[in-house]
């Protein structure tokens, strides 16, 4: 009778539900007829997620457009057209190992992942060029040229005529970017896990644009939050009196409430047991409660003294009278001999093995100590290398606390498919060195020829796929050295190519 009585399923909302979970970036959302919101489908990006060329038309709705999107729904939807093939001569225990270093365009890589990978990856690092213009060892300029935009932006007329003077350019500084990273995004989120994470490094130029395509892409509910990470410590002005130090890590996930991070252990510092306590280390505790009722309202006399307390001001004790009791009887409660005017009669006992949670959470500010800074990571190239070949690439401290804080050490895969130096496979065998884990990384590294007179190609590094294997296998001996822990150092590398073998 009682589900007779219950409010109609709204079937229509369910369906939603369903598309959502395979397309979240057609969902938006509208007020119905008595102003409550509602999820709906933006019908000509679903038009277009099932289509095999570029849906036209345009509704104006509340979203990020640029020229281009639709093309970059449409490149990540078209299958692979390349393969990998396998490059033993590079690879490191190649028998063995479950490591994986692909050299290619990511966007093929991730479209080939797709055959073996689909919710399988734990954890995606991803450090990807931030559009700054400037050409570092990578390319760092996504700007289309101007008449590529202002054809891609419909400003030209049939014969290629402008069709107004008055030219909107703007775009064209994030529009390449934009389209670049929506189609890969779109192709990594398959491979999450429902309990993985993505984390993105990015800074001022798209940081704005990358939380607007992260919200279509994964849903803004699977917005997990945002980590500053400081990036220098020295004084400086970008002339209009402002020096910037940090940049930003969105983290994003396929389903919100699967995930859980695992913070810092918290450190129990301050427990101890100077009564020998048979229940171990315990610190003083807070005895009240917000919420309760009059069984929770009742004074509390010391024996000793005398003294009688009641809950502080509006709240209540966290326990009734009977649990009282038991608690005085097994010495949670414990009634001071000696205390103030004005201080509680009785402590209440908080025990160390009570406590549910043996880590804090991550905190948005882990990053904002000095170790996690670009010098840091900059002095670990050298370290390893004597040189810096590599520009900007991130310390090995900050991709490790990312990897501990989603992955539990068995046998969860990482990946990173913007790998540059592969600092992220460093973070993972020194992680997997220490707890004994059995992570496994894929780095993805497109083999960017490097400057001809600079420093790697002058010692032997043509592209930066030379630079991340002989980083990690340079890192390697290093851990095994420093360590001597039995993990999986090796790595097979596969290269994209049309001969017919894929990676498993
Ligand atoms: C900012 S760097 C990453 C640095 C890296 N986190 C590190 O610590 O060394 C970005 C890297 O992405 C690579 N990249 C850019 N476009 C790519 C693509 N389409 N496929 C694969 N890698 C790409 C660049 O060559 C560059 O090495």
């Amino acid at each position: 009778m009682d589900k007779l009585t219950k409010k109609p399923a709204d079937n229509v909302q369910l369906n939603i539900e369903k598309i959502a979970g395979i397309f979240p970036n057609v969902i938006t959302e509208i007020r119905d007829e008595n102003g409550n919101l509602k999820k709906a489908v933006d019908f000509e990006l679903l038009k277009q997620e099932l289509s095999y060329g570029i849906v036209e038309g345009g509704k104006e709705r509340y979203q990020l457009t640029w020229p281009g999107k639709k093309e970059a729904i449409l490149l990540a939807n078209t299958p692979a057209d390349k393969t990998l093939k396998p490059v033993k001569e590079d690879s490191v225990d190649w028998d063995n190992t479950q490591n994986l270093y692909i050299e290619g365009d990511n966007l093929d890589v991730l479209k080939l992942l797709q055959e073996s990978y689909v919710n399988r990856i734990k954890c995606i690092y991803i450090d990807p060029p931030y559009n700054t213009g400037k050409d570092f060892t990578y390319k760092d300029d996504y700007r289309l040229a101007a008449a590529d935009y202002l054809k891609k932006s419909g400003q030209l007329d049939e014969e290629g005529k402008r069709l107004s003077q008055d030219n909107e350019l703007n775009g064209r500084f994030h529009s390449g970017w934009l389209t670049m990273m929506y189609s890969r995004l779109k192709l990594a989120r398959v491979l999450l896990k429902d309990d993985g994470v993505i984390f993105i490094s990015v800074d001022d130029h798209e940081h704005h644009n990358l939380r607007k395509i992260c919200d279509e892409i994964f849903g803004s509910s699977n917005f997990i939050g945002e980590v500053i990470r400081k990036t220098k410590s020295m004084t400086g002005d970008d002339g209009n009196g402002f020096n910037l130090q940090h940049e930003n890590l969105l983290i994003y996930s396929k389903k919100k409430s699967a995930v859980h991070l695992v913070g810092k252990e918290k450190s129990f510092a301050n427990y101890s047991n100077p009564d020998n306590d048979p229940y171990g280390d315990w610190c003083p505790g807070d005895p009240s409660a917000k919420r309760g009722g009059d069984s929770t309202y009742f004074p509390i006399k010391n024996p000793y003294t005398g003294k009688v307390d009641y809950p502080p001001k509006g709240r209540f004790w966290a326990f009734s009278e009977k649990t009282l009791k038991e608690y005085i009887n097994r010495g949670k409660i414990k009634f001071k001999v000696d205390h103030g005017e004005n201080e509680r009669g009785f402590i209440f006992k908080r025990y160390k093995n009570e406590a549910i949670n043996r880590n804090n959470p991550v905190s948005s500010l882990f990053a904002t100590e000095n170790d996690f800074m670009n010098q840091s990571a900059t002095m670990e190239l050298k370290g390893l290398f004597n040189e810096s070949y590599f520009d900007y690439p991130k310390p090995v401290a900050f991709i490790y606390e990312l990897v501990k804080c989603c992955t539990t050490g068995k046998d969860d895969i990482i990946l990173d498919f913007f790998s540059g130096s592969a600092t992220t496979a460093h973070a993972v065998m020194k992680l997997n060195a220490e707890d004994g884990g059995r992570r496994k990384f894929i780095m993805v590294q497109l083999p960017e020829p490097t400057e001809p007179n600079s420093a790697a190609n002058r010692d032997g590094y043509k592209n930066i796929c030379e630079i991340g294997k002989e980083r990690i296998r340079r890192a390697a001996a290093k851990i095994k050295e420093e360590t001597g822990a039995d993990i999986d150092y090796g790595f097979r590398v596969y290269r994209v190519d049309s001969s017919d073998v894929t990676a498993n």
